[in-house]
């Protein structure tokens, strides 16, 4: 049998991985600057999250959400102290589309509203009302189409506040990206942060902060949104929740509400997930991870500017986008190809760089040095 084949696969086997590194079926080792799609937060296969999820398998790997399972309410706690969100309520799933999926619902259950407001080049997930909420028609099947979400222009008081005056009594949620990742890393501005406050307190509304990709810390704050100083309702968190093993959930403000039913999952919240979502938070503040990753990020984003052949350079903490200059667009499969580091891309031309918040600063300057090798490598041919 075939595998489906919706990646454009690189030609690579990867069956191995510690850190910051990964090695192929040869052998081969390679610097991990793409942290498997901003998944791994604490380093591969680190030694902590083995040790938690094998502890864990021998004790009980699962039981349904029919009893009390302590691990997630330890979780609870863990988040909580983390995240600084002191009374909120946590709900658990299983991966990003499944947070925001579930917040949506959420936000027009508590207001018994139908209209969302999303932004252009949005990218939410691809469930359901996720992908309608995404800003790419390629992936919205038609099932998908309603006319319940609002696009707006990213980064527009303006268009938010006419849309609000026109629509207000029939939105029950606005979801953002702290920093739109798929698009290229934008960041949302403060402004407009604080703006999506006011207006969904007018009006009624829940404000979801998307941080799936730019949560748990990567920015050098837990929640990117926050560096904004005004709360979100709702926060949705996957990625570098679990390390790589598959976790998801929101966070959730005290004035919503639950009712038995509401929302529900077999898998989310399972013992197994829960270890392995404590180990990380474990291992962030053993390690102190969080201002890791802001000095670390602030270094990276100092150095890239000062490279010759760099374009623009985008991003906070280790959330980084940038584009290099006409002649210079292949630097990435160079990068991967020949100096053996692997970044992540956004269309059409950003390169992205999502590691693990455990990054060495000796790896950081491998891939500096590196990229400045694939830059004069490109320039001589
Ligand atoms: C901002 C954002 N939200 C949601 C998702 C969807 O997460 P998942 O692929 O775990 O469903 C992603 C995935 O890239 C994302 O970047």
């Amino acid at each position: 049998m075939s595998l489906f084949n919706v990646y454009p696969l690189n030609p690579i086997a990867i069956t191995k991985a510690a850190g910051s590194r990964v090695w192929d079926d040869k052998g081969q080792e390679y610097l991990d600057m793409y942290g498997g799609h901003a998944v791994i937060s604490i380093g591969h296969t680190h030694p902590h999250w083995i040790k938690r999820i094998e502890d864990q398998l021998h004790a009980i790997a699962f039981y349904s959400n029919s009893v009390i399972l302590p691990i997630q309410e330890q979780l609870a706690t863990a988040l909580n102290d983390i995240s600084g969100k002191k009374d909120y309520q946590l709900f658990l799933c299983n991966s990003g589309a499944e947070a925001n999926e579930n917040a949506l619902k959420l936000a027009s259950f508590h207001t018994g509203r139908k209209k969302i407001i999303a932004f252009k080049k949005s990218f939410h997930g691809r469930t359901s009302l996720a992908v309608a909420a995404t800003d790419n028609p390629g992936i919205v099947a038609p099932v998908n189409e309603t006319d319940n979400i609002i696009f707006l222009p990213f980064n527009d008081v303006e268009a938010l506040n006419t849309c609000f005056e026109k629509e207000g009594a029939n939105i029950a949620a606005v979801i953002i990206e702290g920093i739109q990742g798929v698009a290229g890393i934008y960041e949302a501005s403060i402004l407009f942060l604080q703006a999506i406050r006011k207006a969904c307190d007018t009006y009624g509304a829940v404000y979801i902060a998307d941080s799936v990709q730019c949560g748990y810390g990567r920015t050098g704050q837990f929640f990117a949104h926050d560096f904004a100083g005004v709360n979100a309702d709702i926060y949705s968190m996957a990625k570098g929740m679990g390390n790589g093993f598959p976790i998801g959930g929101i966070l959730i403000a005290p004035h919503i509400q639950a009712k038995f039913g509401m929302l529900g999952t077999t898998f989310g919240g399972n013992p197994t997930a829960c270890a392995a979502a404590l180990a990380v938070i474990e291992v962030m503040q053993s390690e102190n991870l969080i201002s890791a990753a802001k000095q670390k990020g602030d270094y990276l984003i100092k150095a890239l500017k000062e490279i010759d052949g760099i374009k623009v350079v985008r991003g906070r903490g280790l959330m980084i986008g940038f584009e290099m200059q006409t002649g210079l667009e292949d630097v990435r499969k160079v990068l991967l190809n020949e100096l053996k580091i692997f970044t992540g891309e956004a269309k059409p031309n950003v390169i992205r760089l999502l590691p693990s918040l455990a990054i060495s600063m000796q790896e950081i300057d491998l891939f500096l040095n590196g990229l400045k090798k694939a830059i004069q490598l490109i320039k001589q041919n």
